[in-house]
């Protein structure tokens, strides 16, 4: 009998620890149809672990004001992932400063975002789940030049981080495009200050309808935090885009959601019609309306969302054509953006155009081309863009998805960072890079998906972006 129930107790402690949760939260009717329409998964890959790297050179010696982090992979997949810590000051740039290793490989680094006391990034893991390793990896840069590894986390219901946007109490909200295993829902996930994942978005009966009743692939996210608005752009089912499921063909959608801050949820669906994935998605600096830019990489042309304004069925937010940026731009796969903090000028990538278009939006009803389409940029897959805090330069790295024989996505890239100079009426002028193929051939040369630019020029008024 005694013995009896020490087995029974045993088996009960074995089952509970062995219990996992579900994946998807079940809701009768609505769940059962995506059990027998889910996607084939991706194929794991052995969890090898990774090589570390090579030894290296760095200039230690060099404390630049304006510093650049790029959340980069090892060429050959196989060594560690890392951080590159470079100078971007005009004396000294594209000296190399440090190299901070993460405990993955080929994990695919992708987005990365500073907290907003500029104390921490958070990069993110595209292809995390392929090797069941972390998506999110943090790194305390206290020390400016001395970035330090901390710790990485991963989701329970989501992975396929992408955009990330620090909240004022220090934490994240970031993107995670595809569920845990990579179809759709994703989530929108959200962080405490200790970089703790609280929140897997949305969590209301609503909302959570709504984003089983259409594809739901957070990709861009853009915070207002003034008028307590949240938009999240729908880009493509990130399973899709890896074998075997990218044998039905890759995913895309035509919607952005439109969030209330407050209590993140899902007010409604704002669709651009043959989007075929809307990758980012902006709010217009000091914009009244808190009009927002998004881009259609069908059709490569940027839409406006006015969040305030309804439809004619009463729905809130609208989406209209602003500008088509022209052959160059269709069928892209991925056109990513950034606004100067002034609101006036626009800046998007066309990583299979091999381009960088800039637009002049200070007059909503009049917009500007400022760059030529036709012209030869000299660059080749560019795609993560970000305007320099002084707004003196663009920051562009020219690399964007390469799966390898796993996947369908493999865009060209010539793997370097574009510093490139912001003419007085917003136009561009090509001026220097750092190629990250030549520096890193020690690990089959690296990729630069990100970067992070601090800019410590006035030590009273520190700018980290
Ligand atoms: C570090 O950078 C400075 C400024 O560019 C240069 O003078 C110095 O030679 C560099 N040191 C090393 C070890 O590369
Ligand atoms: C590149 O930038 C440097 C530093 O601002 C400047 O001195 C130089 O004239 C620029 N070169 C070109 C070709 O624009």
């Amino acid at each position: 009998m005694y013995s009896q129930v020490l087995f029974c107790a045993a088996l009960a402690g074995t089952a509970s620890a062995l219990s996992l949760p579900p994946l998807i939260p079940s809701i009768p009717g609505v769940t059962e149809p995506l059990a027998s329409n889910a996607p084939p998964l991706p194929i794991l890959q052995v969890p090898t672990p990774p090589l570390d790297s090579p030894r290296h050179d760095i200039n230690t010696s060099i404390k630049p004001k304006k510093i650049g982090y790029f959340w980069t992979g090892a060429g050959d997949n196989q060594h560690k992932d890392f951080l590159a810590t470079y100078s971007l000051d005009d004396d000294t740039f594209g000296e190399l400063i440090y190299i901070t290793d993460v405990p993955s490989s080929g994990n695919s680094p992708h987005h990365l975002g500073p907290t907003l006391d500029g104390k921490t990034l958070v990069g993110g893991g595209l292809l995390s789940l392929l090797k069941t390793q972390d998506t999110a990896y943090y790194f305390d840069t206290s020390d400016p030049y001395a970035p330090k590894f901390v710790k990485s986390n991963r989701a329970l219901l989501s992975s396929i981080t992408d955009e990330i946007r620090a909240k004022p109490d220090g934490g994240f909200f970031i993107t995670y495009m595809g569920s845990a295993v990579g179809s759709s829902p994703g989530r929108l996930v959200e962080t405490d200050a200790d970089f703790n994942i609280i929140h897997e978005w949305p969590e209301d009966v609503d909302s959570t309808l709504n984003i089983l009743g259409e594809q739901f692939s957070p990709h861009g996210l853009s915070v207002d935090w003034g008028k307590k608005l949240i938009l999240t752009s729908d880009f493509v089912v990130p399973a899709t885009i890896l074998k075997p499921a990218s044998a039905l063909g890759i995913q895309r959608a035509n919607t952005l959601r439109l969030w209330e801050l407050d209590s993140r949820k899902i007010t409604s669906t704002i669709t651009i019609p043959d989007g075929q994935g809307i990758q980012d998605v902006k709010f217009i600096p000091g914009n009244k309306e808190s009009a927002a830019l998004a881009t259609a990489v069908g059709p490569g042309q940027v839409w406006i969302i006015y969040p305030f304004r309804k439809n004619q069925d009463g729905t809130q937010g609208t989406a209209e054509l602003l500008y088509d940026l022209g052959p160059r731009a269709r069928d892209n796969l991925a056109i990513y953006s950034d606004i100067t903090d002034d609101g006036k000028f626009a800046y998007f990538t066309l990583t299979l155009g091999n381009h960088v278009a800039a637009l002049d939006i200070s007059d909503l009803n009049n917009v500007k081309r400022l760059d030529d389409p036709e012209e030869d940029q000299g660059i080749v897959g560019p795609h993560y863009i970000k305007v320099s805090p002084d707004k003196k330069n663009l920051l562009v790295t020219d690399y964007f998805v390469q799966t390898g024989d796993i996947g369908v996505v493999n865009t060209p890239a010539d793997f370097k960072a574009q510093w490139i100079d912001i003419l007085e009426d917003g136009s561009l002028s090509f001026n220097r890079s750092i190629d990250f193929a030549s520096e890193f051939t020690n690990r089959g040369g690296a990729k630069p998906h990100s970067a992070v630019i601090f800019d410590l020029t006035d030590p009273k008024d520190p700018k980290f972006y």
